[in-house]
């Protein structure tokens, strides 16, 4: 079973449209003859792994599959159309499924980016990635990378092999982004379902569907038929005017989350700091909810020198400081409207910077 990307033959309909489009495309390319043809950037594309790697038993195994089994030279020749758009190059990274990735492995990657992101012969990178934790790599580099050229995200919610399989498309989409001049600037980016998010805002917010991820404040804009449209720009500090830099990176602190429900074991805070966490994301219900019985916890592990961040379970919204908790009082912080597992990265990097509780509830409302 050929692990490539699986293209149905065109069927005669089909064949004939694409005939048709073929002659209107040649009448057109006459018309706009003498244009000067312009250089095709230079795109360098990633691979970790993920579905967009992936490989199922049939097509119509679009849940079950074997995830970072396809190597980046086959995702390249299973798209020839990147070739219109951008020279492109592939390199090998990680072969693993996302869920796997570690912070050593976020530091590896971020320091390849960096390096690539400072060759003049690169135009823009492409990092093809599991969707689990794409979100927390793409706003891990939007932090760390100090480059204005773009790094775009991409994945896939089908394998390759599968019918209606979403991962060629994705992939070109996010080529055509990284090679266009009006991404630089915008922070990294993830090219997911013809759509343009940051990857300071962007989540999976639906496991089992191509249209898995969103931002709760929109997204920057969109990708078709090889064009980029955007319609806004991130308010947030990233890349070139962030205080942190991969390259002055060579490991992250530990920071644990610890889910917030009903009937919490406080223990499990207790667990988290003896497993060395320097902060604790408590992922709150609501407005980031500590239950009355896990107070107590929470303020004798700040006591001990573990900052306690507090965000929500809850997918939108933003926590508000000294609502729910005094954090003042506790000297506590508040993650804002990042998810927890944003939280985790943005808590790691500053913990790289600060111990202080109000530098980190500066960084906090600045990134
Ligand atoms: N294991 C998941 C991952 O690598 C598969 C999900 C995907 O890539 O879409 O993130």
């Amino acid at each position: 079973m050929s692990f490539g990307f699986a293209r149905l033959a065109a069927a005669p309909l089909l064949r004939l449209a694409l005939g048709l489009a073929a002659s209107m495309a040649v009448a057109s390319a006459s018309f706009a003859q003498g244009t000067p043809a312009k250089a095709k950037p230079n795109v360098v594309i990633l691979a970790t792994g993920g579905t967009i790697a992936g490989a199922g038993a049939t097509a119509a195994n679009s849940a079950t599959y074997q995830a970072a089994k396809v190597p980046v030279e086959k995702l390249i020749a299973g798209v020839p159309e990147l070739a219109d758009v951008a020279n492109v190059r592939g390199e090998q990274v990680f072969q693993i499924a996302s869920e796997s990735f570690t912070n050593e492995k976020l530091v590896q990657l971020g320091k390849r980016v960096s390096q690539l992101s400072k060759e003049p012969g690169v135009d823009g990178i492409v990092i093809t990635h599991g969707t689990d934790t794409l979100e927390e790599t793409a706003f891990f580099l939007n932090l760390v990378i100090r480059s204005d050229k773009p790094v775009v995200l991409v994945g896939s919610m089908r394998p390759g092999t599968a019918m209606s399989a979403d991962g060629m498309l994705n992939l070109y989409n996010a080529v055509v982004v990284a090679g266009s001049a009006d991404a630089k600037g915008k922070g990294v980016l993830v090219a997911m379902n013809d759509t343009i998010d940051s990857g300071r805002d962007v989540a999976k917010r639906v496991n089992v569907k191509t249209n898995a991820f969103s931002s709760q404040w929109g997204p920057l804009g969109m990708v078709v038929e090889g064009r980029t449209y955007w319609f806004r720009t991130l308010a947030k500090r990233h890349t070139t005017a962030s205080e942190f830099d991969i390259d002055q990176i060579d490991k992250l602190p530990e920071v644990q989350i610890v889910y917030g429900a009903g009937n919490m074991a406080p223990s499990l805070y207790e667990a988290a700091a003896k497993a060395g966490a320097k902060a604790i994301i408590h992922a709150g219900t609501g407005n980031g909810s500590v239950a009355n019985y896990a107070v107590d916890t929470l303020k004798a592990l700040r006591a001990q020198g573990v900052h306690i961040i507090r965000s929500s379970r809850v997918g939108e919204g933003f926590v508000i400081r000294n609502s729910e908790q005094p954090d003042d009082k506790y000297d506590w912080v508040v993650a804002h409207d990042l998810n927890p597992q944003k939280a985790k990265i943005l808590a790691a990097l500053a913990l790289t910077r600060t111990n202080d509780t109000k530098e980190l509830q500066r960084i906090f409302w600045t990134y």
